[in-house]
């Protein structure tokens, strides 16, 4: 187990508790019980509107954890209420989690942040519809005949085409990992140019240009100021172009570096793989 996380929770989870505390002190002693403070964290009588809760979610949360909470910059949220408990997860929505990428929302109402999770609970019982119930041992072995390594990172070893994969099983669903095995760029999260939370997988995104002697080049941006764009092609190779020689540059959304396993691999071995990649939690 990764003790770093696990004590990160039970720190998340006092401070909840403190926080929950603290606001039942000031009501209290303004002698007024809003009846959201007369609750125990665990009622399950809590008027939540999960509706309301998915819109907020698609505002607020959607950009890193993606669509459907099944990850992104963040996170796959999928079974956290079920397992941090809905007053923490709340708390989280609040306050963020201090030292990481995670925002504290002080827009956000209590009674928003309860929809949210209320939104987030209803994601729960979705997730056994992808469970890893491949063979881990197999879909390492798979792992290594399949080329994955030039291009991925596993605890320092492999390539850095594409992102680490050292923590995936800890950010991702099962679902969600085995729709980028089968279609890898449709599922890149769709993002914008330092959008308003400018996002890693930004780097990711495919560019082709064409030179006006007819040249095509395709790759990902490695840099780019008014005159110049860096695209590293799928051989790791850098080429620089001058914008004024281009006849056009375009962004390929969809597209991505990464090949689609969907037929290459059959669907038993997709889950083996699936089931390994969900065994990698921690840096070792
Ligand atoms: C700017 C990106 C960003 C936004 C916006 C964001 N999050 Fe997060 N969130 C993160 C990151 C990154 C982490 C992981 C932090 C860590 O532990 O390193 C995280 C962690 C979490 C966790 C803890 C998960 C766990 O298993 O420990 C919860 C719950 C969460 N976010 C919920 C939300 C909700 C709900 C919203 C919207 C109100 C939201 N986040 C908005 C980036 C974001
Ligand atoms: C030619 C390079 C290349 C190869 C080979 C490759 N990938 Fe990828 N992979 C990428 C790139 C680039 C991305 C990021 C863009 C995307 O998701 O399409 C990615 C994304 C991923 C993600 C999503 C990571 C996340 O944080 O959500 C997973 C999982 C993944 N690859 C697994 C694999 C596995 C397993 C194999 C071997 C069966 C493999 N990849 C082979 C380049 C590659």
């Amino acid at each position: 187990m990764n003790s770093v996380r696990c004590l990160r929770r039970v720190a998340l989870v006092f401070m909840a508790w403190t926080l929950t505390a603290n606001a039942f002190h000031v009501s209290q002693a303004a002698g007024q019980e809003s009846p959201a403070d007369q609750q125990s964290p665990t009622s399950p009588a809590t008027p939540a509107d999960p509706e309301q809760g998915k819109h907020l979610f698609a505002q607020n949360c959607a950009p890193c954890h993606g669509a459907d909470a099944g990850g992104g910059d963040g996170p796959n949220l999928h079974g956290v209420p079920a397992s941090l408990g809905d007053t923490t997860v709340q708390g989280i929505v609040r306050r963020g989690i201090p030292g990481t990428a995670m925002p504290g929302s002080s827009t956000l109402s209590d009674k928003q942040a309860a929809n949210i999770v209320a939104y987030l609970r209803t994601l729960d019982s979705a997730t056994t519809s992808g469970p890893a119930t491949g063979d881990p041992k197999k879909g390492e072995a798979l792992y290594n005949f399949s080329g994955c390594s030039a291009c991925h990172m596993i605890a320092g070893q492999g390539g850095s085409i594409g992102p680490e994969l050292t923590r995936v099983g800890a950010m991702r669903g099962a679902t969600s990992l085995k729709a980028r095995l089968q279609d890898p760029g449709a599922n890149l999260p769709q993002v914008g140019d330092g959008g308003a939370f400018g996002s890693r997988w930004a780097q990711y995104l495919m560019y082709r240009a064409i030179e006006k002697n007819g040249r095509v080049v395709e790759g990902m941006r490695v840099g780019e100021d008014s005159f110049t764009i860096v695209l590293k092609d799928a051989g790791g190779k850098f080429h620089g172009l001058w914008k004024p020689d281009l006849r056009s540059l375009e962004k390929e959304p969809g597209k991505s570096f990464m090949p689609s396993f969907k037929d290459t691999l059959s669907a038993a071995q997709q889950d083996d793989l699936v089931a390994y990649l969900m065994t990698l939690k921690s840096a070792q």
